[in-house]
């Protein structure tokens, strides 16, 4: 069988891919599949396969002839890949995991592993996600959105802090772009004057922000695996020193402090809570492949309380969802294989 492995792409999230794809490429049972890895760049072009093979090897290798790269808009060039069976993306983010580059898989006719258009498309937005969670019956933080043209005629009352606070309940706040990832964009608002900037830096990114009840707690992660019949794995939780939370740099920085414990050392209704929620999250949203889920469990309560959906998540050597398929007895070559295998019923 020969695999497409998709990886890069003119996402925030691009550097997080490479490493993902990296991981993925040392660990696939080399005697089932042929690899055939697609570098996406930064900038949106496809590099020839053996500048792919030379980016796995070193991350930081660039290529040093841009004009020699094909357009991603031709879509010809990934219609002419020799004998791809099966493409395996694991392009984080905006054109990778949001519906975009599976709707091409589509018009290829090819099979992939993950999610399908709509699946990949409703998950990428935070917002939809949180609708699906909360009319299935999954506890969600309170939210309101907000989108360009609301915020650029600068007369809606969901700019004053004041109204937000009193309709939220709670002037601990978390500001986020609906479509984006690994935390890029998102900013933690306590006090009047930073809730300006926070909108200013999540419209960056998005024409649609949320901005959202901050739950005091920690972060709980699973991990869901199959189509049909899917398998939850058990729980991690992410530890965070005093007065973090989880950054872009808590969650990939070398000198992060962050710490994940797998399995969550917590009560087995804590546990069980998160993996039932969990399920109900991914089927309400028609996910297949895998998906890891994230929730904070509320210090005040124990409560287990839906915090967003990842379609295609880290694959990084210190990344949740291959660790917790470990514990559970699924070591990472073999998780990899059952993916394809997914993507391939
Ligand atoms: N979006 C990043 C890759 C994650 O959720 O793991
Ligand atoms: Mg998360």
């Amino acid at each position: 069988t020969s695999v497409g492995l998709i990886f890069g792409g003119n996402s925030s999230e691009y550097e997080v891919s490479i490493v993902s794809g990296h991981n993925i490429y040392n660990a696939i049972d080399k005697e089932k599949f042929e690899v055939h890895p697609i570098w996406i760049t930064n900038e949106g072009y496809i590099a020839s396969e053996a500048d792919a093979f030379k980016v796995l090897a070193d991350p930081s290798y660039q290529v040093e002839n841009p004009h020699k790269l094909a357009n991603l808009s031709n879509i010809s060039e990934l219609a002419n890949l020799p004998e791809i069976d099966i493409f395996f993306p694991i392009v984080h983010g905006n054109l990778g995991e949001d519906g975009v580059l599976q709707g091409l898989f589509r018009l290829l006719n090819k099979p992939f592993v993950g999610d399908d258009v709509l699946a990949a498309a409703v998950t990428m937005d935070k917002d939809f996600t949180k609708i699906l969670a909360e009319r299935a019956g999954v506890p969600v933080a309170k939210w309101l959105t907000v989108k360009r043209p609301e915020y650029e005629d600068g007369e809606s009352p969901k700019l004053d802090f004041d109204y937000v606070v009193k309709t939220l309940g709670t002037s601990n706040l978390f500001v986020k772009p609906s479509n984006q990832g690994s935390s890029v964009g998102i900013s933690h608002v306590q006090k009047a004057a930073d809730y300006a900037p926070a909108l200013a830096e999540a419209f960056k990114y998005d024409d649609k922000i949320l901005v959202e009840e901050g739950i005091d707690g920690t972060e709980v992660e699973t991990a869901v695996l199959g189509n049909d019949r899917p398998v939850v794995s058990g729980v991690g939780q992410i530890i965070n020193k005093a007065g973090t939370w989880y950054t872009y740099e808590n969650k990939y920085a070398a000198e992060s402090t962050t710490k994940l414990q797998i399995p969550a050392d917590l009560p087995t209704e804590v546990v069980e809570a998160t993996r039932k929620y969990a399920l109900k999250v991914y089927q309400a949203t028609e996910c297949s492949g895998l998906a890891r889920i994230d929730f904070m469990l509320r210090t005040s309560d124990q409560k287990v309380i839906f915090n967003e959906l990842n379609a295609l998540p880290g694959f990084t050597n210190i990344s949740m969802y291959p660790k917790l398929f470990e514990e559970a007895g699924i070591p990472y070559t073999e998780l990899i294989t059952k993916l394809i295998e997914l993507g391939q019923a």
